[in-house]
């Protein structure tokens, strides 16, 4: 039997999303059970200042600086931005007061999972799918048999190459909601 899509690629995914919110929870309790919940306040900050770090991986792409290797500024940027996501998230905690804060952080959730399939499933169920139709087609399957054997898997394929294409939009909405948030804490603080 030849091994689905999920299994072998959208499963790893789900347990990297899963770690983030497993950590998340453990964090904050951990925060609570110290009594250094206002360590979290201030948890923004690193947070902030490595999903920024991390953007320097699209100054390179977009050709805004000419040095630095490419594929180890990729490998930093999806490993500060899930850290950043973090801390932010731990940041977060479960307190309500805001909605701006809360609608930054729903941005931020969005753009770290859409970059977690843009670069871990993507490519890889690309290359999936194509040996799926090979293999079948080597077995003498017609065209229209091919194409009902992978079915489920070009649909899965689908959603995934749609869900990467919001990527960048949503990192827009999340750095305009997260900077509102940080000027009107800034201004509160007298750091402004
Ligand atoms: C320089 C970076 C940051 C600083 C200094 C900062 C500071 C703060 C402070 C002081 C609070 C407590 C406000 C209160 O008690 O009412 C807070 C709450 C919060 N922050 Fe940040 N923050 C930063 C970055 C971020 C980012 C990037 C996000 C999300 C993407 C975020 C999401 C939140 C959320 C969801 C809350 C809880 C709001 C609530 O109580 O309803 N923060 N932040």
């Amino acid at each position: 039997m030849i091994p689905s899509l999920w299994r072998q690629h959208v499963l790893p995914f789900t347990l990297l999303a899963g770690l983030l919110a497993a950590a998340t929870l453990a964090g904050d309790y951990l925060l609570h059970r110290l009594d250094l919940v206002w360590v979290g306040r201030y948890l923004g900050i690193p947070g902030t200042l490595l999903i920024v770090g991390s953007l320097v991986y699209s100054l390179r792409k977009r050709k805004f600086i000419a040095s630095g290797n490419p594929k180890s500024l990729l490998t930093l940027h999806e490993f500060g931005a899930w850290l950043g996501s973090l801390l932010v998230l731990i940041h977060a905690g479960i307190h309500f007061n805001a909605i701006l804060p809360w609608l930054a952080t729903a941005a931020m959730g969005v753009n770290v999972i859409s970059g977690m399939v843009g670069k871990l499933l993507l490519d890889r169920a690309r290359g999936h799918v194509q040996g799926q139709r090979e293999h079948y087609q080597l077995r003498g399957l017609s065209r229209p048999e091919v194409e009902q054997a992978v079915f489920w898997d070009a649909v899965t394929l689908d959603a995934m190459t749609r869900w990467r294409k919001v990527h960048i939009p949503i990192f827009v909405v999340f750095a305009v909601t997260a900077l509102g948030h940080i000027a009107s804490i800034f201004l509160f603080w007298g750091w402004l």
